[in-house]
């Protein structure tokens, strides 16, 4: 299956594709996370697309789709794949339809969370990561059994650099400007599926579930 996660930052998309990727046995492929790594590296791409992402602007078209179309050129990607985080804008949709077109595959289901606002912005200004292994946490919601250590690999966590309240409120902005669009090109489609992504993230999985496993 190849499957888009789409919605506004901090609505859940990488914990539900966590989910989705045990249920689906398919990885979980985001152009977030690549980029970080990339900055974590230092690499030139990292270097590049450091600037845009601590002000919450996106990093340039071109650049997001050359990194993506490496990953999904990797192995594990050729039978499917859930990308979070990519399309962003309609010109990222027409990259990868493209991409898609030149392997012959099309996308089979795009799932839009939404959450309101102010359930957004606590969820990212309470959000905790793991530095090494990536693990996510929530002040309230998701706590590590030891505050402020990985219950994983016993690292310190840490705040993402963009989840400050400044640079929430951009991250949002940009959004609802280039982001929204997106979902109204795949819903003129028929593969678009709106699911509430309010409530706790076991409720959202199931709703989930649902959808595709009757996709
Ligand atoms: P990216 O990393 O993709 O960030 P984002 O889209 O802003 O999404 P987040 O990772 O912040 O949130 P999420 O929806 O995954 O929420 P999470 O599950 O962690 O992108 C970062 C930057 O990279 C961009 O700003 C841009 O600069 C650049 N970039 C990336 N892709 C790009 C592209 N295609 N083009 C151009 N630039 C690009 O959950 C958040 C918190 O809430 C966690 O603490 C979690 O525990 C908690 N939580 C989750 N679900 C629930 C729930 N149901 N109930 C309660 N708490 C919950």
């Amino acid at each position: 299956m190849r499957l888009i996660l789409i919605g506004p930052p901090g609505v859940g998309k990488g914990t539900q594709a966590q989910h989705l990727q045990e249920l689906l046995g398919i990885p979980h492929v985001s152009t977030g996370d690549l980029l970080r790594s990339a900055v974590q590296e230092g690499s030139p791409v990292g270097r590049e697309a450091k600037g845009y992402m601590e002000s919450g602007r996106l990093v340039p078209d071109d650049l997001i789709a050359r990194l993506l179309a490496e990953r999904l050129d990797r192995r594990d990607a050729a039978q499917g794949f859930l990308l979070d985080g990519f399309p962003r804008t309609v010109a990222q949709v027409e990259a990868l339809d493209r991409l898609l077109a030149a392997r012959g595959s099309t996308i089979d289901l795009v799932i839009a969370l939404s959450a309101p606002e102010v359930e957004i912005v606590r969820r990212l200004s309470g959000r905790r990561v793991c530095p090494k292994c990536g693990a996510v946490y929530h002040l309230d919601n998701l706590p590590p059994a030891s505050s402020g250590v990985c219950d994983a690999c016993g690292t310190p966590l840490v705040q993402r650099s963009d989840d400050t309240e400044t640079v929430i409120r951009e991250r949002l902005r940009v959004y609802g400007e280039e982001t929204l669009p997106v979902t109204e090109v795949y819903r003129e489609r028929n593969v678009l599926a709106v699911v509430d992504g309010s409530d706790n993230a076991a409720v959202v999985a199931s709703r989930l579930t649902e959808i595709v496993k009757g996709s």
